[in-house]
């Protein structure tokens, strides 16, 4: 489980929060999603959850953090880094190797994983991330969205208790985001990884995510069951998220024809209460 309390965090030399006074907890097992407009604190909400703020980065760190009950302050990142792993949105700064096998081996050993688990650790990562054929290449030679599989298939072999990924599909066209989320599920289902993601393709998280969370000026605007969110389109455009074509359509249609519409959130939805209010 992961706790927040009053969780407030101002970078050095900024004049602002960051994040301020969040207060929150997230469950074994939960699914959440994480959206808000640009600054609105998402990178550095992913940050506290995996320790990193406070421990790599300076500033003013006020409230708690508890992993697991453990206070991130107070434990050593390399602890909690096994039980939190992470995907950083600047995927670059996260890769060190020069070869594809070799980032994930160097997770591996560095866990101390079994030298006979590893094998079978590394080809299920890859195999599951859908990038088996690039095992030997080198990094360099990868697209923007193939280095996102590599940060993300790494994360996977290390098989933390706790996935928190910070836009892990910004870089990938739709059928690979969709594979990433897919992957996300199955981790979270069968395995019961606790997965946190910033996403801002909404319409994937609405899919995926059973709890929505959004963050506006580093506070908690929004936080509950997607459909719950998603029924307030107006108070979600006017902090600047944009909200599916399909909530936006189910309220519209409920405007214009008086009739309770529940909120849609994804295609099939509208077209079923397009039909019931023709007839
Ligand atoms: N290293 C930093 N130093 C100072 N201010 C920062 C730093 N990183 C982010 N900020 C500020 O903190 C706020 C939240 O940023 P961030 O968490 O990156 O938001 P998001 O990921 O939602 O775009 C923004 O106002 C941003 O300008
Ligand atoms: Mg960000």
């Amino acid at each position: 489980m992961i706790e927040l309390q009053s969780l407030t965090f101002r970078y050095a030399g900024s004049d602002r929060d960051a994040l301020s006074d969040l207060t929150l907890t997230i469950p074994d097992g939960a699914f959440v999603g994480v959206i808000g407009p640009a600054g609105a604190g998402k990178t550095t909400f992913a940050h506290c959850l995996s320790g990193i703020v406070p421990h790599a980065v300076r500033g003013d760190f006020y409230g708690a953090v508890r992993v697991d009950g453990m206070d991130t302050a107070d434990t050593r990142l390399t602890d909690l880094s096994r039980l939190v792993g992470t995907v950083f949105q600047d995927v670059e700064s996260q890769i060190i190797s020069s070869v594809v096998e070799d980032e994930l081996l160097y997770g591996l050993e560095n866990f101390g994983v079994p030298r006979e688990e590893i094998e079978e650790r590394l080809a299920f990562a890859l195999e599951e991330v859908g990038i088996a054929p690039l095992r030997h290449r080198s990094i360099a030679s990868l697209s923007g969205g193939q280095r996102q599989k590599v940060a993300i298939a790494s994360l996977v072999a290390l098989r933390p208790r706790i996935l928190v990924l910070d836009e892990p599909t910004g870089e990938l066209d739709p059928s690979s985001s969709r594979q990433i989320f897919s992957l996300l599920r199955r981790l979270n289902r069968e395995y019961g990884m606790t997965v946190v993601v910033v996403e801002q393709k909404i319409m994937l998280l609405c899919e995926f995510a059973e709890r929505l969370l959004v963050l506006s000026e580093g506070r908690v605007a929004r936080d509950g069951s997607v459909r719950e969110v998603l029924g307030d389109i107006e108070g979600l455009e006017a902090i600047g998220v944009n909200c599916p074509r399909s909530a936006r359509f189910s309220a519209l249609l409920g405007e214009k024809t008086g009739r309770e519409i529940p909120v849609c959130v994804n295609a099939e939805e509208a077209v079923e209460a397009a039909r019931r209010v023709i007839g």
